[in-house]
């Protein structure tokens, strides 16, 4: 309906798509590929699931194997390989050893160019694992299925506490390190954690951020909000030296790195876990201001990011392998730690900001180490592009390999990416999935698929998308038409609910297209991804962002209704609207449109105390591009803010109908004076495409 209202029909804007021109990998890429014999797709076509994922299940090493592959008689919470047992930490580590103690495991780069990588071998990795382990069971009395927080930044005691928390069946659940210590609280809160793991400090930019002060932020939040954290355990950026301002709490706060002098020489069992027990979890954000918590499994998911590695990241046991993502995201949980590690890979990760000092910084990482299969996302690859175009070419590297993730690539971007930084000789996977889906579901086969820039592809292997429409009709298969991407079946890699909301997870991700909701089969129960999506006739899908209230900026989940609650703690803000805005470098950035108590006029310091909020709140990537504080906000007669007409007017675009308003006069007024300061400071923005017109008319959903 509310397409149709803008003036655009979902046939319209099919029309305007221009089709990209496909490529193929080399020759050489193919004669190397795991998956290059096209018959790994007639092992995983739909006659052949669930089945078709024993197949990844066996990169992994049980300690009993399953009985059944899919237990779906609790829809949609499904279960994975039940019956079967296994330890993630074992999988990645101890099952390594044999054959590869000296390998390794994790290239450390810190961000002073003049402090060395740190090393980790595999044998080194268990030794840290065991002792950390030895550690949490003994001083911290945790014990399987207990949830600990962690706030660590990107430094190789991030993996080594995830995989000690594995080998006790403890739940993890990294934060982001930007995220704030407020935001770091709430998840503590939401997640029943009595243990905070963290960092004194990291660097950034040439700064060593003080990181401990977020730890104390944390705590205190989540104590007002009825969590005690009992114990605070701080790693040294510099082992020995303390590099905060902030006092360690008596009796709460310990050092990692003095407590770890009683564990030397600790080994820990393996605990053997059930398939379907959770491994770790991992919030993003939701249409509500509540972040969600996604669970995923031990079993399912690790066979899953073990299998995606191998066939989608092609890793074989002699490359090097570099995913520039954090691991406080899923990627960096799939992609530099499980997957990889899991595949007795060495995995590559780098403290700090990718063009830091200067623009060539990533190519000599990659050069020095011999990086040959790298992985990132469009804000980064723009951002390397605008500081340095011509700077891979000055560098020795080669990559077989290259990923992007996380939010739609501009077909320009993609063809500098394949040009410039893999020089011609590098394939490309375009990889659709979300920190609910655990790994890649919407990617081309590297050797197998043609890369086609601007789209991720079909579905990954055994996994079978579909494009429903308002109505719940199947969007004809290629016809290029856009609608909600779904996905049609289980597959061992989703989330297995949301922490603590399994109600939530039913209405949010099932609810809309489920056919019937006593059925027990899963082909009444699609995923629904909250994507927009079209496919193409030769089967690709072309991602268009998300349908709900969530705003992708560089690659990071921002839900509207979080930055408005954060807007609302500034006590001049009545009324809040977070709407996207067009942003060259970051795809999309936050603008706030505020209302102000009665009374009160506009200043910039009440404009700066918002900004200043939601940097508080959730964190600096959340900082809006510009707080507008408006006379009144354009409202539907039920009173509910009109987002795409605001959206509309901070892109320039046309703002829809805007008759049904309760208020329409005030459209004008406020477009006015958005726009005539927006190009008073230049920033006019280029014509926008037919599909980013049609994300803006869509957005907010209220209609
Ligand atoms: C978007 C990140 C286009 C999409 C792994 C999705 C993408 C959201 C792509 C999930 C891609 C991710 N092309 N859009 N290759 N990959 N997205 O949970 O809107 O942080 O729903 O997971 O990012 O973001 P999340």
């Amino acid at each position: 309906m509310a397409r149709q209202e803008a003036g655009v029909t979902e046939a319209q804007i099919a029309v305007h798509w221009k089709e990209e021109e496909c490529l193929t990998p080399s020759v050489k890429f193919i004669g190397q590929a795991h998956a290059s014999d096209p018959s790994i797709l007639q092992r995983f076509t739909e006659d052949k699931f669930p089945e078709c994922f024993r197949e990844y299940a066996d990169l992994l090493t049980w300690d009993q194997y399953w009985h059944t592959t899919l237990d779906t008689s609790n829809p949609p919470f499904w279960k994975w390989f039940v019956g079967g047992k296994l330890n993630a930490s074992y999988n990645c580590v101890d099952r390594h050893l044999e054959q590869n103690r000296n390998k390794a495991a994790l290239i450390c780069v810190p961000e002073p160019e003049d402090e060395e990588d740190r090393v980790i071998t595999y044998q080194e990795l268990y030794v840290q694992v065991n002792e950390f382990a030895a550690l949490l069971r003994d001083c911290c009395g945790l014990k399987a299925g207990d949830r600990v927080t962690f706030h660590l930044p990107m430094l190789p005691e991030l993996p080594v506490s995830m995989l000690a928390c594995a080998r006790l069946g403890v739940i993890h659940s990294q934060v982001f390190g930007g995220f704030s210590g407020q935001a770091c609280g709430d998840r503590i809160v939401d997640s029943g954690s009595h243990v905070l793991i963290t960092m004194d400090a990291y660097y950034r930019n040439g700064d060593l951020i003080d990181h401990k002060v977020k730890a104390d932020q944390a705590a205190e939040h989540a104590e007002r909000n009825g969590m005690k954290v009992d114990k605070v355990l701080v790693w040294q950026r510099y082992p020995g030296k303390y590099s905060s301002s902030v006092p360690m709490k008596d009796g709460r706060d310990y050092f990692v790195n003095d407590l770890l002098t009683e564990y030397r020489g600790a080994r820990v069992a393996p605990v053997s876990m059930p398939a379907e027990a959770p491994l770790f979890l991992m919030y993003t954000s939701g249409t509500t201001a509540k972040p969600k918590g996604c669970q995923h499994s031990t079993g399912g998911y690790l066979a899953y990011v073990a299998g995606t590695s191998k066939f989608y990241q092609d890793i074989h046991p002699e490359d090097t392998y570099w995913c520039m993502a954090d691991i406080g995201w899923i990627t960096g949980h799939s992609y530099i730690v499980y997957g990889p590690l899991a595949l007795c890979a060495t995995s590559v990760m780098y403290e700090g900001v990718p063009v830091y000092p200067d623009a060539g910084r990533a190519w000599r990482i990659a050069e020095r180490l011999n990086v040959n299969i790298f992985h990132t996302a469009p804000t980064t690859i723009r951002m390397l592009r605008k500081a340095g175009p011509d700077e891979p070419r000055k560098y020795q590297y080669h990559f077989k390999h290259m990923t992007t993730v996380g939010e739609p690539i501009e077909p320009e971007v993609w063809r500098w990416y394949y040009e410039a930084v893999g020089k011609g000789e590098a394939v490309i996977v375009d990889t659709w999935w979300q920190t609910e889906t655990g790994g890649f579901i919407g990617t081309t086969l590297p050797a197998l698929h043609p890369m086609k820039p601007g789209s991720c592809g079909p579905g990954a292997l055994g996994i079978f998308p579909a494009i429903y429409d308002e109505e719940g009709k199947e969007v004809e298969a290629g016809s290029g038409k856009a609608g909600n991407i779904c996905i049609r079946n289980p597959w061992p890699g989703i989330f297995q609910t949301i922490w603590g909301d399994p109600d939530r997870f039913v209405r949010t991700y099932f609810a809309k297209y489920c056919k019937n909701k006593d059925s027990k089969d899963w082909r009444d129960w699609p995923y629904l991804a909250g994507d927009g999506a079209t496919q193409a006739a030769d089967g690709y899908f072309r991602i268009l962002g998300r349908v709900d209230d969530v705003i992708n900026v560089a690659g990071h989940r921002l839900g509207t209704k979080e930055l408005e609650s954060a807007s609302l703690t500034v006590e001049e803000i009545t009324e809040a609207a977070a709407v996207p805005v067009l942003d060259e470098m970051r795809g999309r950035a936050v603008e706030m449109y505020v209302a102000l108590r009665p009374g009160l006029s506009p200043s910039e310091e009440i404009a700066t105390k918002v900004s200043k909020a939601i940097e508080d709140i959730i964190g600096k990537i959340a900082r809006p591009k510009h707080v507008w504080i408006v006379p009144d906000m354009p409202k539907t007669r039920s009173g509910k803010i009109m987002r795409r007409v605001l959206a509309g007017i901070s892109n320039f675009a046309d703002p829809g109908d805007i008759m049904t308003l309760a208020n329409p006069e005030i459209v004008e007024e406020v477009r006015h004076k958005v726009q005539a300061e927006k190009v008073a400071i230049g920033e006019v923005p280029r014509e926008l495409s037919p599909e980013e017109l049609e994300e803006i008319k869509r957005f907010g959903n209220v209609d």
